[in-house]
C-alpha cells in the first residue's frame, strides 16, 4: 500500500516508518517539523536500504498545499501521527493544541475525502482512559475525563472519527490508543528527540545518565502499588510500530470502526524502570522521591488481547530491550538530532 504518514519525522512515525517499509509498502510523510528533524527522515531512509523518503514540509493546516500533495500522489491509507503531545505545554497553551490538533486533522478527513482515500490510523492515547475504572484496561471499559487539553483532543478526535466512520460506512478508521511508548530503533540511529526538559519519564531517565540532569524526581512514593510509585504499560516503539503495519490489515479488511489498545499487558513501577535502567546499562541514575504529580494516576495498564486476537499483533519487547535501547540511542546522540 502507499501510506501518507503525517507526522513521520516524529518519533513514532519515524519508527513506524521503518516497519512500513520492512513490510513492503511505501510512504509518504508530510510534516511541520515543528518538533522533529528531518535528519530523522535520511536516516530512516538508511535503515530502511532506500534512497530517500518522498517528504513535504507542510502544515496539515495548510489546506492548499495538502491538496496539492494529494494531487501529486494516490494514497491507499493515512495513517496520521501529526500534532502537539506535550501534557504541560497544553495546559499553558490550550488554544494552541486544540487549534493544531483539531483543526489540522479537520482539515486533513476533508482533503482525504475529497480525494476518495477514506482510510485512516489514528495515534491516539490511553489518556482517554482516565482514571480507569477497571485495570487491566480493556477497549470496553469506557473513556473518562481526561485532565489536560493535549488528552481531551485524543477524546474529541476520536469521537470526530468516530462519528464520520459511522455516516459513511466508506470509511475505515482504526484508533489505536498508545500506552507508554519507549525505547529506540536497535540501531541507535533514531530515536525520540525531546524539546527542552523532558516530561515524561525514560527521556528525563535517559538525560540524567548522561549527565544532563542532576537527578530524576519519582514523583510521590504513596500510591496504592507494590513499591508505592506510580505503575505504566511500558511498550517499546518497535513493537508499537509495527502495531500499525498490522492495523493496515485491519483497513484492508474493511473492518469499519476498530479501536485497539497498543500495550504489553505488563505494568512496571518507576521504581522497576529505574533499576531495571541501571541494572542492564550499568550507568547510574540518582534520584529522590518527590510530591506527586497533579493530575497523575496510580496504575495503568492494557489487556492487550484484542489487538492479538484481530491484528495478530503482540509487544515483542521487553523492559531489559526498552531500557537497553533507551540508553544505546541517548549515548550515540547526546543531543538527539540537534536542534529541532
Ligand atoms: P512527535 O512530536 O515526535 O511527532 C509528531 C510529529 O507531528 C512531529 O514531527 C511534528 O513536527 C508533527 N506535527 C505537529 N503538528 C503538525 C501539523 N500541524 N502539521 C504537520 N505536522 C505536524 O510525537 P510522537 O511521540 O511521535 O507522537 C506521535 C503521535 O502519537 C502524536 O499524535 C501523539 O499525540 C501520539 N501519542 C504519543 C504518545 C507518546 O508517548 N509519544 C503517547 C500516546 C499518543
Ligand atoms: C503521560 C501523559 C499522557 C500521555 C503520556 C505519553 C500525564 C498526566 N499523562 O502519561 O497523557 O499520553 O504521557 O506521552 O502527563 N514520572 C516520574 N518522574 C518524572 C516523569 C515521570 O516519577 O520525571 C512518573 C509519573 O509520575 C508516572 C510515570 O513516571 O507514574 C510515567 O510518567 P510519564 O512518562 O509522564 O507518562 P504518563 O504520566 O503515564
Amino acid at each position: 500500500m502507499n501510506i501518507l504518514v503525517t507526522g513521520g519525522a516524529g518519533f513514532i512515525g519515524s519508527h513506524t516508518l521503518v516497519e512500513l517499509y520492512a513490510a513492503g509498502h511505501t510512504a509518504v510523510v508530510v510534516d511541520n517539523l515543528s518538533n522533529s528533524n528531518p535528519e530523522s527522515l535520511l536516516r530512516v531512509a538508511d535503515i530502511a536500504g532506500i534512497g530517500v523518503i518522498p517528504f513535504y514540509q507542510v502544515d496539515i493546516r495548510n489546506r492548499a498545499a495538502l491538496e496539492k500533495v494529494f494531487s501529486i500522489h494516490h494514497f491507499d491509507a493515512c495513517i496520521h501521527f501529526a500534532g502537539l503531545k506535550s501534557v504541560s505545554e497544553s495546559v499553558e497553551k490550550p488554544w494552541e493544541y486544540y487549534e493544531n490538533n483539531l483543526s489540522g486533522t479537520l482539515v486533513l478527513l476533508d482533503v482525504m475525502r475529497r480525494h476518495g482515500c477514506k482510510n485512516i490510523i489514528f495515534s491516539s492515547s490511553a489518556t482517554v482512559y482516565g482514571d480507569p475504572q477497571e485495570i487491566p484496561i480493556t477497549e470496553q471499559c469506557p473513556k473518562g475525563q481526561c485532565t489536560n487539553p493535549y488528552g481531551w483532543t485524543k477524546s474529541m478526535l476520536e469521537q470526530v472519527l468516530t462519528d464520520i466512520q459511522k455516516s459513511d460506512p466508506e470509511w475505515n478508521v482504526v484508533l489505536l490508543r498508545y500506552f507508554n511508548p519507549v525505547g529506540a530503533h536497535p540501531s541507535g540511529r533514531i530515536g525520540e528527540n525531546p524539546n527542552g526538559i523532558p516530561n515524561n519519564l525514560m527521556p528525563y531517565i535517559t538525560q540524567v545518565a548522561i549527565g544532563k540532569r542532576k537527578e530524576l524526581g519519582v514523583f510521590g512514593n504513596d500510591y496504592p502499588t507494590p513499591d508505592g510509585t506510580g505503575v505504566r504499560d511500558y511498550i517499546h516503539v518497535v513493537d508499537l510500530a509495527r502495531g500499525h503495519v498490522c492495523a493496515l490489515n485491519a483497513i484492508l479488511r474493511s473492518c469499519g470502526m476498530a479501536i485497539y489498545n497498543l500495550g504489553t499487558g505488563q505494568g512496571y513501577s518507576v521504581l522497576d524502570m529505574v533499576k531495571a535502567f541501571i541494572a542492564v546499562n550499568h550507568v547510574d541514575v540518582p534520584y529522590s522521591i518527590k510530591p506527586r504529580r497533579a493530575g497523575d494516576i496510580a496504575a495503568c495498564y492494557s489487556d492487550p488481547t484484542k489487538a492479538q486476537v484481530e491484528l495478530g499483533w503482540k509487544a515483542e519487547r521487553g523492559i531489559n530491550e526498552m531500557v537497553r535501547d533507551s540508553w544505546n540511542w541517548q549515548r550515540n546522540n547526546p543531543d538527539g538530532y540537534g536542534n529541532n
